[in-house]
C-alpha cells in the first residue's frame, strides 16, 4: 500500500479532513441507507398498486393472511408474504399478530390490513389524497438513471415521452385525483368572473394538458364552452383523445402545439397551465405565446410547484425538498433541458417572484396569488 492510500484510508493528511467519529459514522451510514430503504420500499409500493394488493386489502372486511391475500389477487403466496413483510415493516400497511385462527401459526398466521388513511392514499383513486401516480411511473422514472450519466456530460435531458406510455398514465394518476375534487368547485370560482364566462360560453386552452383530465373535467362542467388541450407528449395526447372519446366530449380538442400552435389573435378567454411551465424548454416563449392567445380581458390560471426563491429556503421550508430536487433531475429539469438551449427551470425552478417577472416580461400586467390550500402547488391569476 502506498503512502497516499494510507492517508486516504485514515482520513489524515487531507486538509480539513479528520477521521470519522465512530458513533457519527454509524448514524451517517444509517441515514444513507434509510434512503435506499425508501427507494426499495417505494418499489414495493409500486407492486402493491400494480398487482391489486392494496385494493384487495382495502376491500376486505377484516385483516387478511398472506394466503388469503394471495388467493384474492391470484398471486403466489410466498411472494405476497415477503412483500407484506416489507410493507408492514415500513408501516405502509398494518400487521396483526396474536390473533391466529388456530389452524395456522407463525408467520402464516399474521394478518394485514390498511388504516383508513392508507385506504385513501393507496387504494382510492377518487380520493384527493390518492398518491399512487408517482409510484405508478417509478420504474420508468428510475430507468432514466441509465441515461443520466450521459445527460450530466452533454447537458441534454429527455422529454416526458422518454418515460413511455406508462409515464403518461402515471402523470395522469398523480394529478387527476386532486383536480377532479377541487378544480371546478374550488379553483375556478377563485378566479374573478371566470365561472360566469364559462357558463355563458368561453374559449379555453389548457397548455401542457397531459392526458387531458383537467380539460375534460372542465368541459363536462361547462358544456357551452369550447376547450383545447395542448401537449407535446404523443403518449399523453393519445390517452387524452381516448378519454375524450370515452366521455363523448364534443366540446374538446387536443393539439400538439408544434404542428398546431396556440392562436395568436387574442381569442382565448381562459388559459390554464397545470404543473408544466417549469418542465418546458422555453417557458418564456410559452408565456409570450399565451399572451398572444389570450383575450384582452382574458385570464391565465398558472398553477406550478410551490417553490421558494433560494435553495436554502426550499430546504428549510419544504420537507419534500430532496424528493423534489431528485424528481427534477429524473423528470422535470430533464424535460426542461431536452432541447439545446433549454431553460432548465426544473421542479422548484418557478417561485412566485420569478413567475411574476417572467409573466411581466411576456406582457402581463396583473399577477395575484390565489388563496388555495395545496400541499405542493401554488395558484396564480395572471391577466394582460
Ligand atoms: C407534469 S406534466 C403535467 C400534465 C398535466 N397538466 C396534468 O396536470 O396532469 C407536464 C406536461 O407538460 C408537457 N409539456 C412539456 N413541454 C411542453 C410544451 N412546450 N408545450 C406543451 N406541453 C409541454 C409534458 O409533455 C407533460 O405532459
Amino acid at each position: 500500500m502506498t503512502e497516499h492510500d494510507t492517508s486516504i484510508r485514515a482520513g489524515a493528511g487531507v486538509p480539513g479532513r479528520t477521521d470519522p467519529d465512530p458513533d457519527a459514522l454509524k448514524m451517517y451510514s444509517f441515514q444513507v441507507f434509510t434512503k435506499l430503504e425508501g427507494a426499495v420500499t417505494a418499489g414495493m409500493i409500486h407492486l402493491g398498486d400494480k398487482l391489486g394488493m392494496f385494493r384487495a386489502l382495502a376491500e376486505a372486511d377484516q385483516p387478511l393472511t398472506t394466503d388469503e391475500l394471495a388467493s384474492r389477487t391470484g398471486l403466489a403466496e410466498r411472494w405476497v408474504r415477503e412483500w407484506a413483510h416489507n410493507q408492514a415493516a415500513a408501516r405502509i400497511i398494518r400487521s396483526h399478530t396474536g390473533d391466529a385462527s388456530g389452524d395456522v401459526s407463525g408467520d402464516a398466521a399474521v394478518r394485514f390490513s390498511l388504516s383508513p388513511e392508507a385506504v385513501a392514499v393507496l387504494a382510492s383513486p377518487e380520493h384527493p389524497a390518492f398518491g399512487m401516480g408517482m409510484f405508478h411511473r417509478l420504474p420508468q422514472t428510475m430507468r432514466t438513471l441509465e441515461e443520466m450519466p450521459e445527460s450530466f456530460v452533454t447537458g441534454l435531458g429527455h422529454d416526458y415521452d422518454s418515460h413511455g406510455p406508462e409515464g403518461a398514465v402515471g402523470i395522469e394518476r398523480s394529478f387527476e385525483p386532486w383536480s377532479n375534487a377541487f378544480l371546478v368547485p374550488t379553483v375556478l370560482p377563485a378566479l374573478d368572473g371566470v365561472v360566469d364566462r364559462l357558463q355563458a360560453g368561453a374559449v379555453v386552452a389548457d397548455v401542457g394538458c397531459g392526458a387531458g383530465s383537467a380539460v375534460l373535467k372542465m368541459a363536462e362542467a361547462f358544456p357551452a364552452s369550447r376547450f383545447h388541450g395542448y401537449d407535446i407528449s404523443r403518449y399523453a395526447l393519445g390517452r387524452a383523445e381516448q378519454k375524450r372519446v370515452e366521455a363523448g366530449a364534443t366540446n374538446v380538442h387536443f393539439h400538439d402545439p408544434r404542428q398546431d400552435p396556440l392562436p395568436s389573435n387574442h381569442t382565448v378567454d381562459l388559459v390554464t397551465t397545470f404543473d408544466c411551465i417549469h418542465d418546458m424548454t422555453d417557458p418564456q416563449g410559452m408565456m409570450h405565446a399565451i399572451r398572444g392567445a389570450i383575450a384582452p380581458d382574458g385570464v391565465w390560471l398558472l398553477v406550478d410547484i410551490k417553490a421558494r426563491d433560494t435553495f436554502a429556503e426550499n430546504v428549510e421550508k419544504n420537507p419534500m425538498a430532496s424528493l423534489m430536487y431528485g424528481i427534477s433531475v429524473l423528470s422535470c429539469m430533464s424535460s426542461a433541458l431536452s432541447e439545446p438551449g433549454g431553460a432548465g427551470l426544473g421542479t422548484l425552478g418557478l417561485p412566485a417572484a420569478k413567475a411574476e417577472a417572467m409573466a411581466s416580461e411576456a406582457g402581463f400586467t396583473r399577477f395575484r396569488t390565489l388563496d388555495i390550500d395545496h400541499s405542493v402547488n401554488a395558484f396564480y391569476e395572471v391577466r394582460p
